[in-house]
C-alpha cells in the first residue's frame, strides 16, 4: 500500500466540523484535509484559514468531483444524502455524521452506490468508540447477559435545544431530537444488542414546548417560528427474536437531569446499564451486583472514529459503522413518526 498521505476533503465547516473533525484529522499522521465545501464562503475561509486548508468550494458538487481519497461529511442531516452520493460517485471513501439519512430509502441507495463502488460508508456514531461503550460490548460479547428480552433507551434534555437552523427547519434536519441525539442513543445501544432485526414500531412524535418561551433555552435563543420538529419522541419496537424495546428521546421536558443518556439492558442472566456499566444479577440465591470497568482517561469517540475510518481505508477493512447496521437505525426512527402521522403501527420490511 502506498505511504501517500490520504486526501480529505471535508463538506459542511460548522460546529462539528470546526470543534471535533477536523482537529481530529489534525492529528492522523497520514492524511492531510486538502478541501473545504461550505455555501456559507465565510465559515469555509474561516476554517481553511484555521486548519491551513488550501482549496476552498461554495459548491460541494466541486468538491465532491476531485475524487480525493476520502470525503468527510458534517452538513445538517438533510443534505447528508447528495453530498455522499456525490462523494461515492466520483470515487472516494465517505464518513458522513449521524443520522446517515432521514429515511430508509435514501440509506440503501447510499449503501448500493458504496458497495457497487467497492468504497468505504461508515456512519459518524462515535459513541461506539467511548471507552465506556466498548467495555460494555466486550462484557456482554462474554455472554454475561444471556438471552437479552428488553431494552430501554433514553436521549432525554430538559433545556437544551440546539438553537442553529440545521437542527429545527424539517427541511434541512428531518426531525428533531429523534434524528439528533435518539440516534446515538439507540444505535449504540442496538450494537450492544448485536443488531437484531426490527419488525414492528410504535410511537409517537410532537412538539410541547418548542414554540413557546415556557422552557429557557440552555444554549440560547432559537427561532421559535422555523422550529417545526418535534421536541419529544417516544417509540415501542419489537424484534425477529421476541426482544423490545422502549426508546424516549426530547430537547426540551420538565426533569432534575439537563441530560439523561443512557441504555438498559434486560437479560435472562443479568441486567447492565450504560454509561454507568452497573450490572445486576443473582448468584445461588443471592442478589450480585458490580461495575464494569473501563480504562481510565480512555477513548472519547470522535477522535477515534476518525482514526478507525483513516484505518479502515488504509488496510482494506470493512466501514467501521456499516450502512447496513445504520439502516436498523433509521427504519426505527423513521417508523416512529410515520407511526404518530398515522395512528398505526408500521410493520418493518
Ligand atoms: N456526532 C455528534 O456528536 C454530532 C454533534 C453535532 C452535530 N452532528 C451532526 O453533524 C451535522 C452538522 O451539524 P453542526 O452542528 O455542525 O451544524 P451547523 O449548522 O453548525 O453546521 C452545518 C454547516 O453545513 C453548511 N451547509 C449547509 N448546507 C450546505 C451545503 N449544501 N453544502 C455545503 N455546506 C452546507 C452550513 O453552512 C454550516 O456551516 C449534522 O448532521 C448533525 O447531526 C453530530
Amino acid at each position: 500500500m502506498s505511504q501517500a498521505k490520504l486526501r480529505i476533503g471535508l463538506i459542511g465547516a460548522g460546529g462539528i466540523a470546526r470543534s471535533v473533525h477536523l482537529p481530529a484529522w489534525k492529528n492522523i499522521n497520514n492524511a492531510e484535509v486538502v478541501a473545504v465545501a461550505d455555501i456559507n464562503e465565510t465559515a469555509a475561509r474561516g476554517v481553511a484559514e484555521t486548519f491551513g486548508i488550501p482549496e476552498v468550494y461554495t459548491d460541494y458538487r466541486k468538491l465532491a468531483a476531485l475524487g480525493l481519497d476520502a470525503v468527510d461529511i458534517c452538513t445538517p442531516n438533510k443534505l447528508h444524502t447528495p453530498a455522499v452520493l456525490a462523494s461515492l460517485e466520483a470515487g472516494s471513501h465517505v464518513l458522513c455524521e449521524k443520522p446517515l439519512a432521514v429515511t430508509t430509502a435514501e440509506v440503501r441507495r447510499m449503501g448500493e452506490l458504496a458497495d457497487r463502488k467497492g468504497r468505504i460508508l461508515m456512519t459518524g456514531q462515535h459513541m461506539r468508540f467511548l471507552s465506556h461503550s466498548q467495555a460494555v460490548k466486550a462484557w456482554i460479547g462474554s455472554g454475561a447477559l444471556g438471552e437479552v428480552y428488553h431494552a430501554r433507551v433514553r436521549a432525554m434534555r430538559r433545556a437544551w435545544i440546539p438553537t442553529s437552523p440545521g437542527f429545527l427547519d424539517p427541511d434541512l434536519s428531518g426531525g428533531g431530537p429523534c434524528m439528533d441525539i435518539g440516534v446515538h442513543a439507540l444505535d449504540n445501544c442496538l450494537w450492544a444488542m448485536g443488531f437484531p432485526k426490527p419488525v414492528r414500531v410504535t410511537g409517537t412524535s410532537r412538539r410541547n414546548f418548542g414554540n413557546s418561551h415556557e422552557i429557557p433555552g440552555a444554549w440560547g435563543e432559537w427561532d421559535r417560528a422555523l422550529m417545526q420538529v418535534e421536541d419529544f419522541a417516544a417509540g415501542f419496537v419489537h424484534f425477529d427474536n421476541g426482544a423490545t424495546l422502549q426508546l424516549e428521546s426530547a430537547w426540551l421536558g420538565h426533569q432534575e437531569e439537563m441530560e439523561d443518556f443512557s441504555w438498559q439492558l434486560f437479560g435472562r442472566k443479568a441486567g447492565v446499564q450504560w454509561p454507568s456499566l452497573k450490572w445486576s444479577s443473582v448468584h445461588a440465591g443471592q442478589f450480585v451486583q458490580g461495575t464494569i470497568t473501563a480504562p481510565r482517561g480512555g477513548a472519547k469517540g470522535h477522535p477515534e472514529e476518525i482514526a478507525a475510518f483513516a484505518a479502515a481505508i488504509r488496510d482494506g477493512k470493512p466501514s467501521p459503522v456499516p450502512w447496513t447496521e445504520s439502516i436498523h437505525v433509521i427504519a426505527i426512527l423513521e417508523a416512529i413518526y410515520e407511526s404518530s402521522r398515522t395512528g398505526r403501527e408500521i410493520i418493518l420490511n
